[in-house]
């Protein structure tokens, strides 16, 4: 099998949320915190929490079978299976494995990759350089997160920010050249780990009385720290890539930022000099999903029939890890 010389683009897209709805309201008799607070400092009003016996997997399925359906592909024709995640169903096997099995996808290789809030911009890059190399022909990339399993609900600097979702794309091969997937600029840090982790539940810290009384098995954010950080990555990441692509802001048709906070995403806009109706958001709806939020996003923007054949999407994004990223993707449906 030889590498090849068209591009891959993205034939599908489907995305999951559960059905349960956690209001600002709600939490405010959960921790002391208000919906104006919430409203002002994130704009997020309402974000979605997966049942008990509802897991990540389960999110993943419901996104890929509609990614599945829109690329009109029967599932047999997918090869490899790529799912990024924090908040896997256990620490192993990996997610993609129980993803395989519950889709019922044979022989094809499936593992989980780890890049926080922007694991989707990683898989994207990822599967794209594989079936470059002839050897795959169909990917199924998924982010999908059951956040509200590692937040800490006494906790309301973090308890507010973030939801549960699944985003899905099959990405394909195609001759034509310059279109699907153009570029991507994927970065990271690793000097700062305390900014943004959880602590407990590795070889390093595993689970003892002690790790759950101390609630270290609870995600743990320096929130200040990581709005800097954010504001500063993803704008370095779009600028970035418009050089190396020698293109200006005003090529770009749509931007999908990481879904995080909408004070961080207007910072950017202001700061790279492009009017808001540009960019695509959603986390008012559903809040931080991780990496579920830029193919969620991705999704709606598509079936909500803004993002039309041809259009230049920028997507942003940033993470723990630290992780930052951004990739540029000519809109093409075959
Ligand atoms: N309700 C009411 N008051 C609150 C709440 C709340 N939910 N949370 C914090 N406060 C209080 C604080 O205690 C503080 O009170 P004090 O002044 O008496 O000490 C005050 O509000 C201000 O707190 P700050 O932390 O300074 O608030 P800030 O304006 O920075 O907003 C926020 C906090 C929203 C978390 C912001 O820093 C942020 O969005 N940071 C980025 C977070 C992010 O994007 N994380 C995702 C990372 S991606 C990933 O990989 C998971």
């Amino acid at each position: 099998m030889q590498p090849t010389n068209g591009s891959v683009f993205i034939r599908g897209m489907g995305s999951h949320l559960p059905e349960k709805i956690l209001t600002n309201q709600d939490l405010s008799k959960l921790v002391e915190t208000s919906d104006e607070w919430i409203q002002t400092r994130t704009g997020i009003q309402s974000r979605r929490i997966c049942g008990k016996d509802e897991y990540t997997s389960d999110l993943a399925v419901a996104a890929a079978e509609k990614a599945i359906a829109d690329a009109g592909l029967d599932k047999d024709a997918i090869d490899l299976l790529i799912i990024a995640t924090i908040t896997p169903d256990m620490m192993f096997p990996s997610t993609a494995c129980i993803v395989q099995s519950k889709l019922g996808l044979e022989n094809i290789a499936a593992f989980d990759v780890e890049a926080a809030c922007s694991g989707f911009l990683y898989i994207l890059e990822m599967a794209s350089a594989m079936l470059h190399t002839g050897r795959y022909r169909n990917a199924l990339i998924i982010g999908a997160e059951k956040l509200s399993s590692i937040i800490d609900w006494k906790d309301r600097s973090t308890c507010v920010l973030f939801g549960d979702g699944a985003g899905a794309a099959v990405l394909s091969r195609t001759d034509e050249p310059d279109t699907g997937l153009l570029d991507s600029c994927l970065h990271a840090d690793g000097t700062r780990p305390e900014l943004l982790q959880m602590p407990a539940g590795g070889c390093q810290m595993p689970s003892t009385n002690e790790s759950v009384e101390n609630r270290c098995h609870f995600l743990k954010m320096n929130g200040r720290e990581i709005y800097r950080f954010a504001v500063r990555g993803m704008e370095r990441a779009a600028r970035e890539i418009l050089e190396r692509q020698n293109l200006e802001i005003e090529d770009v048709d749509w931007i999908i930022p990481h879904q995080a906070n909408m004070r961080i995403i207007e910072t950017i806009q202001e700061r790279l000099e492009t009017p808001k109706e540009k960019f695509y958001n959603n986390l008012q709806n559903y809040g931080n999903t991780s990496a579920a939020s830029i193919p969620i996003a991705l999704d709606e923007a598509y079936r909500q029939g803004y993002i039309q054949q041809d259009n230049t999407i920028l997507c942003l994004a940033f993470g723990a890890g630290l992780t930052w990223g951004s990739s540029l993707i000519k809109w093409h449906k075959s």
